[in-house]
């Protein structure tokens, strides 16, 4: 019996984010939602019965979905701005069509995992209204307010990620409120216990409607320096930053990653505890040392912190190598890893790591890492940033700190074939449509079997049947060349060797103690062989699974 068959479905299986904006339209109104998601379902997992746990290889094969924020917004920052915890956004649909989705999803085998923005809410919120609505209002103390300083200027100097200074001063009452990232996303008080209660309530709202999890907006926000002592300077930071990058400018020592978060952490883990099989999922971005406590000590913190290491790695065999083992080496024995190469928050994964043939590695390598992946909507397609005119740019961090840091270029609509608007809209979509459309999209890429589309269904079957890629050890081999990063992957009998080269050149790896095996998987789609494993040769940019 393979000792890693007791894994739970966020340790084996693979996650797909979903910006709901962007998928699929089908109200006719330029924007993407659930009911839209609901069609699609079919194309993420069928869940027909036949293979080892549902679907067939024409659907993609993922077992569950992060739903970005489809609560009601204003939109300031498209969802992040929350203005009821527990509705649906009208663009989106209502509780119904959720409750929809979650039963259409459940029938595949897809699990639900939606977003919890518990750091902020919209000013447009009821609770922020009363709380602004005068000092001694008692919601008054379920934000963060203080007085001026003696000069009149902002209680401290910190800057908001968005640009310019994270207080905005209500005139009317005379205090400043903190928001780390727009205005409009006033920083809750997580210190009252008020507050922390009716957040629960908000979690508890959706576990009772049968989510399976959760991904929280940048936990590590949650609790501020008692003290709102300034932030130190940035010594190191770029010169060129715009003018208003204040935040930019600053060490992030005050703000944020404060340990009386942990206990935070704690309380939602319990809750989660409450239910069956529920995941906690964090957006966490700190260093190493501080990310892994998101853990917590003894498996009471996040199942998966998420991990965006690789993502801000060069593209190089040994820094990807470093950051995986770093990685391994600093989990306790507990935690399971977990791997993100793309999201609504960074540039697409083809275009950053310099086109077509490097993303088919990427893809490789973050589907036969150990631990779980998780997969941004639109990169099994290759879809790269769009070109976003200046004058249409969304994105309150693009239109604050320019063109270039607009996050817009990696939220463009899904495409799903030659049709107007990429079969995404009837009509013109709030974010243009990339004009590669009519050759990059679901249809086209269906049709040519050695298709990135096709890789990824490829890689993320066989992976679901593969005990040693969904549940197995990792161990990393030196291979005689260091530009082409190898691993093995073991789960009791079963033996996986994976190749990958980074470079643009043929390239010779001899493995260690090893005569032959059997490529089952190319990047390029084109060989399944038995090599010699003493000298086996990659072509540019090739990456293979190799049995032995
Ligand atoms: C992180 C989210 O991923 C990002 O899109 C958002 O703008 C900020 N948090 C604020 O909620």
């Amino acid at each position: 019996m393979n000792p890693k068959q007791n894994l739970l479905w966020w340790q084996r299986g693979v996650i797909y984010q979903i910006y709901p904006r962007s998928f699929k339209d089908t109200t006719g109104n330029g924007v993407g939602d659930l009911q839209g998601v609901i069609e699609k379902l079919d194309y993420l997992n069928d869940g027909s019965p036949g293979l080892t746990t549902g679907g067939t290889e024409a659907s993609l094969g993922v077992d569950a979905i992060w739903l970005s924020p489809i609560f009601p917004s204003p939109m300031a920052d498209f969802g992040y701005d929350v203005a009821d915890y527990c509705d649906v956004e009208p663009l989106f649909g209502d509780l119904a069509t959720f409750d929809q989705l979650v039963a259409e999803a459940h029938r595949r085998g897809i699990k639900i995992i939606i977003d919890y923005v518990p750091n902020h809410s919209s000013d447009q919120h009821p609770w922020f209204i009363e709380s602004r609505s005068s000092r001694d209002n008692p919601k008054r103390d379920w934000y963060i307010w203080r007085d001026p300083r003696p000069d009149g200027s902002p209680p401290n100097n910190w800057g908001s990620y968005f640009g310019g200074p994270a207080w905005t001063l209500d005139e009317a009452t005379g205090q400043y409120y903190l928001h780390q990232f727009v205005k409009e996303q006033p920083e809750l008080n997580w210190r009252n216990p008020e507050v922390r209660a009716a957040m629960m309530d908000v979690l508890r709202f959706w576990l009772e409607r049968g989510v399976d999890g959760f991904r929280v907006d940048v936990v590590g926000l949650l609790i501020k320096d008692a003290e709102l002592r300034d932030n130190p300077p940035n010594l190191d930071a770029d010169p060129n930053l715009p003018p208003n990058d204040l935040a930019g400018r600053q060490l992030q020592v005050y703000n944020q990653d404060q340990d009386e978060v942990h206990e935070i952490i704690r309380a939602f883990r319990r809750l989660l505890d409450e239910y069956e099989d529920r995941c906690g999922i964090g957006e966490i971005w700190f260093e190493l040392p501080r990310w892994v406590k998101y853990y917590g000590e003894n498996d009471d913190g996040l199942h998966l912190p998420f991990n965006f290491r690789l993502l801000r790695q060069p593209w190089q065999a040994q820094a990807m190598r470093r950051s995986v083992d770093e990685l391994e080496a600093a989990l306790p024995a507990f935690a399971w890893p977990n791997y993100v190469l793309g999201s609504h928050d960074s540039p697409r994964l083809a275009s950053r790591f310099g086109g077509q043939a490097q993303a088919r590695l990427a893809a490789m390598m973050l589907l036969t890492l150990r631990g779980t992946p998780t997969l941004y909507y639109g990169d099994e397609l290759g879809m790269e940033n769009g070109v976003i005119p200046p004058e249409k740019i969304q994105d309150p961090q693009g239109v604050n700190l320019g063109a270039e840091r607009t996050r817009d270029v990696c939220r463009t609509p899904m495409q799903w074939d030659e049709g107007p608007d990429a079969g995404f809209s009837a009509v013109e979509p709030w974010l243009p449509v990339s004009a590669d459309y009519a050759t990059r999209n679901v249809a086209v890429q269906s049709a040519d079997p050695t298709s990135m589309l096709n890789l990824y269904r490829r890689l993320l079957w066989y992976r679901r049947r593969s005990p040693a890629l969904y549940g197995g050890d990792y161990q990393p081999l030196d291979a005689g060349d260091a530009d082409v990063f190898v691993y093995l992957r073991t789960a009791g009998d079963e033996r996986r060797l994976i190749a990958l080269n980074f470079t643009a050149d043929h390239r010779r790896i001899s493995v260690p103690g090893e005569d032959t095996g059997q490529i089952v998987i190319s990047t390029h789609l084109d060989r399944e062989e038995r090599v010699s494993l003493s000298d086996l040769e990659l072509r540019p940019h090739e990456g293979v699974i190799v049995e032995l």
